[in-house]
């Protein structure tokens, strides 16, 4: 994945291209707390238009309808029972099936909906099993759909700026990454997002049951982008630890671990990806390069250090300085209207606006299936390892060895 606007010519095997669509009908499954947010923020992006929709609950429906029909648009399809899901997939007048459902349900969705001819967008993580990560790519590849996931974080400016840099050469060779998902999420947890999810504590259900990472994409994903993971290196095994559970903030409904992973990739190098929002600390999501020519990370304070000069943390008006200077042209691009839009949440209007530049052109998208298969496959890789007292576990190639 190239993240660089350009438009896939020469690039790998791995860039699908689908026909261009002037004009993207999307479907949205899912409609709670995020969803509403997407929703609101395709109103705002041309080329697109939301033709249906379905939840599980009437009152997130009705929220959505609201939104469009405050913007005068057609009303959508609505569909509301179990098997709504199903229904969305199969219409035709549907070109993108956009999933913000509980992180259980992604795969099954996601597969359906491509095996209905659909291209998909589906939240973080794609799966949650390494099975189901198989099943994306088997049926991406067999129905040549695109089916990537929503990583925002990867359109974060900082982020986009280390591509950048990452990109030209500046870190040298990466050796070692660090990305993470640390944010006290008990309160919020607990109470079903302050009772903003309408539905089932889908949350707590999954964190109890399980002693990995079940968050590993956000952190993962810019580190997996600047190192070139999926397009020049392949990550190839994974050791993993996780603490005792610690029960959340006296409500003993909700309980979590902090985990800590060290992945080692084909050539040699090694990212650290931590997990845990059961502690009071600081949010950070890590974000840091170390290369044979330089350094940068971005919590809790961005910094660059490079080479010879490396003693010298670049902090406050000189980290800036390169900051601006390695711009990401996506942040030229949608910074200033997505933070008019959506404020801090800017990143996930210039996230939406390339998923649907790139539909309406043909290009291959940001990422693709194997990415969102391998980042997402960490959720049961990371258990596995861990249950097992830190054992090494091989990931699997997705890519089925063109990664190089
Ligand atoms: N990238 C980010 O920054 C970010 C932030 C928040 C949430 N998320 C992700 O977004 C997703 C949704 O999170 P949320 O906070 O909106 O949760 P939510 O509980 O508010 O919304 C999920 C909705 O899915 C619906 N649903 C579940 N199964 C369904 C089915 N079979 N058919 C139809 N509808 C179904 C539920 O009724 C519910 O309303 C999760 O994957 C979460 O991790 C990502």
């Amino acid at each position: 994945m190239s993240m660089n606007g350009n438009n896939g010519q020469g690039e790998s095997p791995l860039q699908l291209r689908c026909a261009p669509i002037e004009c993207v009908r999307i479907g949205f499954v899912g409609l709670g707390v995020r969803a509403k947010r997407a929703v609101h923020r395709m109103m705002h992006i041309e080329g697109c238009e939301v033709v249906a929709l379905c939840d599980l609950v009437e009152e997130n429906i009705e929220e959505a309808k609201a939104i469009i029909a405050d913007y005068g648009t057609a009303a959508p399809a609505a569909f509301c029972d179990a098997d709504g899901w199903k229904r969305l997939c199969e219409m035709p007048g549907i070109d993108l099936v956009y999933i913000c459902t509980d992180w259980a349900s992604h795969a099954d969705i996601a597969v359906y909906a491509m095996q209905q001819g659909k291209h998909v967008a589906t939240e973080v993580p794609a799966a949650t099993t390494v099975a189901d990560c198989w099943r994306l790519v088997d049926t991406a590849e067999a129905t040549r759909r695109h089916c990537i996931m929503l990583e925002n974080c990867c359109y974060d400016e900082f982020e986009l700026c280390v591509l950048n840099m990452a990109q030209k050469g500046v870190f040298g060779e990466i050796i070692h990454a660090e990305g993470s998902y640390l944010h006290d999420l008990r309160e919020r947890i607990a109470t079903n997002d302050d009772g903003g999810r309408k539905w089932s504590n889908w949350q707590v259900e999954f964190m109890n049951r399980h002693n990995g990472n079940p968050y590993p994409t956000h952190g993962l994903g810019p580190i997996a982008l600047a190192m070139n993971i999926n397009s020049g290196d392949r990550m190839k095994s994974i050791v993993s630890v996780s603490t005792k559970r610690i029960e959340g903030n006296g409500d003993e409904s909700l309980s979590g671990t902090m985990n800590s992973s060290v992945i080692t990739t084909e050539k040699g190098h090694t990212i650290l990806v931590q997990s845990c929002m059961t502690l009071p600390r600081p949010y950070s999501r890590a974000f840091l390069v170390s290369g044979t020519e330089g350094f940068a990370q971005k919590y809790p304070v961005p910094a660059f250090a490079l080479a010879p000069d490396s003693d010298n943390a670049l902090m406050g008006e000189e980290c800036d300085k390169l900051l601006k200077q390695h711009r990401h042209p996506f942040v030229e691009m949608y910074k200033e209207r997505g933070e008019e839009l959506c404020g801090r949440r800017w990143i996930d209007y210039a996230m939406d606006c390339r998923l649907i530049h790139c539909l309406r052109n043909g290009l291959p998208l940001d990422m693709n299936v194997y990415d969102a298969a391998l980042w997402s496959s960490l959720v049961e890789l990371t258990e596995i390892s861990a249950n097992n007292g830190g054992m090494p576990v091989e990931i699997p190639d997705f890519t089925r060895g063109r990664w190089g």
